[in-house]
C-alpha cells in the first residue's frame, strides 16, 4: 500500500524517490499528480508508460518558487506579472524554454514552449524543495479519465505504480489548473481551469482570448493545448448535458437548490448553487455515480460564468465521443 501520511521523513523518502528516478504522487491545490525528474528521460518516460499517455501530450514542469521557474523558461514582462500576481496557485503558464534549464525533450515533447506552474500547496511546495528539481506532473489518472481528487483514485488508476502517494486529504479547488500561453506578446487561454480567466482579466484589465477563438493570422492554424482532446475527463456510463429530466437506469448529477427529482444514485454538486464546492465536487462525483453502473449519467445545466467554464469544459470533453 503505497499511501503514506505526509511528514518530513515520508517527505524527504518521496524526494529521494524522484531523485533516484522513481515515480511519486503528491497532492496539490488542483488535483494530485504524478511526479517524475523533470530532467531525466527515463524517469519522464515511465510516467507516459504508467497513464497510457499520448506521446503527443507534453507535461507541466512544477517548481517550488518563481526563481527556479525563471531557470527553466523566459519571462516576458506580461508573464512575470500574472506569476508574481497568481503564484503559488492554480495558474501553468507556457512560456519559451530554455536550454540551460535542463528539462527533458519528453516533457515538452519536443515543442520550443515549457509549462511551468508553482503549486499552492503545503505539501508540494516541500516536496519540491526538498528534491531540488523541476518535477514533470501530469494528474495522476489512467490517460483520459477523471483527474484524483484523493489518494484513493490514485490508487484505483494506478496501483502500486508510484513508489508512495502522499496523502493530502481531498485537493481543495478539484479541477486543474488554467493554462495560459504567454510565450508571446498575447496571451492566450489553453485550458479553462480552477483560476477563473475573470480574476486574470480583472487583474490585466483586458480581455483575454481563449484557445478555441484564437487564430494565428500568420498560419490560420489554432493554438491548442496538445492534451485538450475531445474525449477527456471521462467516467466509465456516457454523460448526458443539459438534462432536464431523468430516465430510468440514469444516475443523476445535480447542481442548485432546484436539483430534479430521482430514485437511482444522485449526487448534487452544491445544494446551494455554489460554483467553488462544485468545482471541488466534480471528480469525486463522477467516480462515485460511475461506481453505481448506470446507462448514463443525467447532467443538470451549470452556468458557464466563473469557475463554470471549466466545469463545463470538463463535462464536455466528459461527453465526447470514445
Ligand atoms: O492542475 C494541474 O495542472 C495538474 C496538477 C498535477 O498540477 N496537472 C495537470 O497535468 O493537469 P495534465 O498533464 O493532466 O495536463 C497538462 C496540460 C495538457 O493539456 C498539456 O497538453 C498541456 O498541459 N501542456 C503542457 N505543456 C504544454 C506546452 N508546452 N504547450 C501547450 N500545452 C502544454
Ligand atoms: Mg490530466
Amino acid at each position: 500500500m503505497p499511501i503514506v501520511k505526509p511528514t518530513p521523513e515520508t517527505i524527504a523518502a518521496a524526494a529521494e524517490a524522484l531523485r533516484r528516478g522513481d515515480l511519486v504522487a503528491f497532492p496539490t491545490e488542483t488535483v494530485y499528480g504524478l511526479g517524475a525528474d523533470a530532467t531525466n528521460s527515463r524517469a519522464v518516460a515511465r510516467v507516459f508508460e504508467a497513464k497510457g499517455r499520448p506521446r503527443f501530450n507534453p507535461l507541466i514542469a512544477h517548481v517550488a518558487d518563481l526563481a527556479a521557474a525563471e531557470r527553466i523558461a523566459s519571462f516576458p514582462p506580461l508573464a512575470r506579472r500574472l506569476a508574481e500576481a497568481f503564484w503559488p496557485g492554480p495558474l501553468t503558464l507556457v512560456l519559451r524554454k530554455r536550454l540551460a534549464g535542463k528539462i527533458s525533450d519528453f516533457v515538452t515533447v519536443g515543442l520550443e514552449t515549457v509549462a511551468v506552474r508553482v503549486p499552492a500547496h503545503p505539501v508540494a511546495l516541500a516536496l519540491l524543495a526538498a528534491a531540488e528539481i523541476p518535477v514533470a506532473a501530469p494528474s495522476a489518472n489512467r490517460s483520459g479519465h477523471v483527474s484524483p481528487t484523493l489518494a484513493n483514485h490514485v490508487l484505483d488508476d494506478l496501483g502500486d505504480i508510484p513508489a508512495l502517494i502522499l496523502d493530502g486529504g481531498p485537493t481543495a479547488h478539484g479541477l486543474e489548473s488554467t493554462i495560459i500561453d504567454a510565450s508571446e506578446h498575447d496571451i492566450v487561454q489553453l485550458r479553462a481551469g480552477a483560476l477563473p480567466a475573470e480574476a486574470i482579466e480583472r487583474f490585466l484589465a483586458i480581455r483575454i482570448n481563449r484557445a478555441a477563438e484564437a487564430v494565428d493570422p500568420a498560419t490560420g492554424e489554432r493554438p491548442i493545448a496538445p492534451g485538450q482532446l475531445a474525449s477527456h475527463y471521462a467516467p466509465g456510463a456516457p454523460l448526458r448535458l443539459e438534462a432536464t429530466h431523468t430516465r430510468p437506469g440514469e444516475a443523476l448529477l445535480a447542481f442548485g437548490p432546484d436539483a430534479l427529482r430521482h430514485d437511482g444514485s444522485t449526487f448534487n454538486l452544491s445544494p446551494t448553487g455554489d460554483l467553488v464546492e462544485a468545482g471541488a465536487n466534480l471528480f469525486a462525483a463522477l467516480r462515485k455515480l460511475d461506481a453505481s453502473h448506470p446507462t448514463a449519467i443525467a447532467v443538470m445545466p451549470i452556468p458557464d460564468t466563473g469557475l463554470g467554464e471549466a466545469i463545463n469544459d470538463r463535462l464536455r470533453r466528459g461527453a465526447a465521443p470514445k
